[in-house]
């Protein structure tokens, strides 16, 4: 179910990642990152530098979240932009574009956003990093935020 805690068989968190072409390299960098912090990524491709289409790497991470299979999932493309149209296509999924630290937070605290999107291409690779660390470490609030989630799904 999305939002319970899911560990791997290692006892730790699963995440979800997957890019289209122009967040391939990002994508990279961002395992990387998450290996080293101690969490197990499910890579949903792509798997190069190739030109896809971005919904459905989107929905594969939407889908991997909303099932269960990951706590929580990354989309990175050039811009953001689509991946998060895509991955809130996806019922239980609430997507997220934060281009600062800030929207990070804020997206984790009030909306409990379970899929971070991300723009390889307008977004520097340390802003970025930072972005990551924030979202994941930030907790939902509840009380107030969780009537107005509640709300969200038509
Ligand atoms: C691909 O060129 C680009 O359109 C895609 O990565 C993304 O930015 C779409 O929202």
């Amino acid at each position: 179910m999305a939002g319970s805690s899911v560990v791997s068989k290692e006892n730790k968190m699963v995440i979800a990642i997957g890019s289209d072409h122009a967040g391939f390299d990002l994508k990279k960098m961002i395992i990387g990152q998450l290996q080293a912090a101690g969490y197990t990524v499910s890579d949903h491709g792509t798997n190069s530098k190739a030109a896809v289409d971005y919904p459905e790497f989107a929905h594969a991470v939407g889908k991997a979240v909303a099932s269960g299979d990951a706590e929580k999932g990354i989309v990175i493309c050039g811009t953001g932009i689509g991946m998060s149209i895509a991955a809130n296509k996806v019922p239980g999924i609430r997507a997220a574009l934060c281009p600062t630290t800030e929207h990070a937070k804020l997206s984790r605290a009030h909306n409990d956003a379970n899929v971070l999107a991300l723009g390889a291409r307008l977004t520097s690779p340390d802003d970025i990093r930072a972005i990551i660390e924030v979202w994941l470490y930030t907790t939902f609030e509840g009380h107030r935020h969780q009537r107005r989630i509640d709300k969200i799904e038509i």
